[in-house]
């Protein structure tokens, strides 16, 4: 069967550093569980067959619960056809100013919401996602002429994928998406990027900051103690080096792509940590 892959280009995504990545994953293993999925490039790449994946993100989670639906993904395409058909800078402003008027937004149905949602991405300026401080989607127009909005054919293999395998879609904070991991299982952690000098951090209304990294460790912790194997990315930065001092660091550089400011694009260094 073709694989499926990311239908959201997303901040931090794992594509470019998928090879790296696979040199570590464990040989067997359970449930596959990803706390913070974004775009889900590992997790398309291994194709699990049994996984609990998830995100803080409301938006982007409910495009994935969409996905599991043949009624509502039939639905989300035919709007995402008709976007396409319309596309231009006008109606990009019509559909993504449709969150300035809350109630209204609200009382969308949700797969209305997952085609706003995939369009956005596709049609706004890098494909990044950020909202304001009252939670308004606020990336203007990528004003590059785009042919195709959507990729038909892949949001079809993933919606054939995420529905005839096992897969748990939950909308939560880390902690309690990884509560139920058991020995045996693989988790694989790619929060945001640690920041020395805090740049580009707002996926959501609210920041990843240093005490949340420390939290993340502490969890990293007892999920090894309860017997799971453990893979976390980050920057390779003196708090990350301190939080996991006990574990392997497996050094690797990567290119980042998405940065609004295109002078700080170039070689950042990530590093991928392990307890095997
Ligand atoms: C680096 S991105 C993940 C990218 C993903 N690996 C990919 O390939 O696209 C980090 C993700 O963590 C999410 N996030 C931030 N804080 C979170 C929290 N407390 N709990 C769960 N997810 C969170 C963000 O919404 C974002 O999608």
């Amino acid at each position: 069967m073709i694989k499926a892959k990311p239908f959201v280009k997303w901040a931090g995504g794992k594509r470019q550093i998928i090879n790296e990545l696979k040199k570590y994953i464990p040989e067997e293993y359970d449930c596959y569980y990803e706390p913070f999925i974004g775009g889900g490039a590992l997790f398309f790449y291994l194709a699990p067959k049994k996984a609990v994946i998830n995100d803080s993100n409301s938006e982007l989670m409910n495009v994935y619960n969409v996905m599991c639906n043949d009624e509502k993904y039939n639905k989300m395409c035919h709007l995402l056809n008709n976007y396409e058909t319309k596309n231009s800078e006008e109606f990009y402003y019509e559909i993504r100013d449709k969150d300035r008027n809350r109630e209204k937004y609200n009382k969308l149905n949700d797969y209305t919401k997952a085609a706003r949602t995939i369009y956005l991405n596709k049609a706004c300026f890098n494909g990044l996602y950020r909202v304001n401080s009252k939670g308004q989607f606020n990336v203007p127009y990528n004003k590059k002429t785009i042919i195709n909005t959507y990729d038909k054919e892949n949001l079809l293999v993933v919606h054939m994928y995420l529905t005839m395998n096992d897969i748990t879609i939950m909308n939560t904070d880390f902690e309690e998406a990884l509560q139920k991991v058991k020995k045996g299982d693989f988790v694989y952690m790619d929060p945001p990027y640690d920041q020395i000098n805090s740049s580009f951090t707002s996926y959501t209304e609210e920041g990843f900051n240093h005490n949340e990294q420390r939290r993340l460790a502490k969890v990293f912790k007892e999920l090894d103690q309860r017997g799971a194997k453990v893979m976390l990315s980050n920057h390779n930065t003196e708090l990350i080096r301190e939080l996991y001092k006990d574990y392997h660091f497996h050094i690797i550089e990567a290119k980042r792509n998405i940065n609004a400011n295109g002078k700080k694009r170039g070689k950042v260094e990530e590093v991928i940590i392990t307890n095997y």
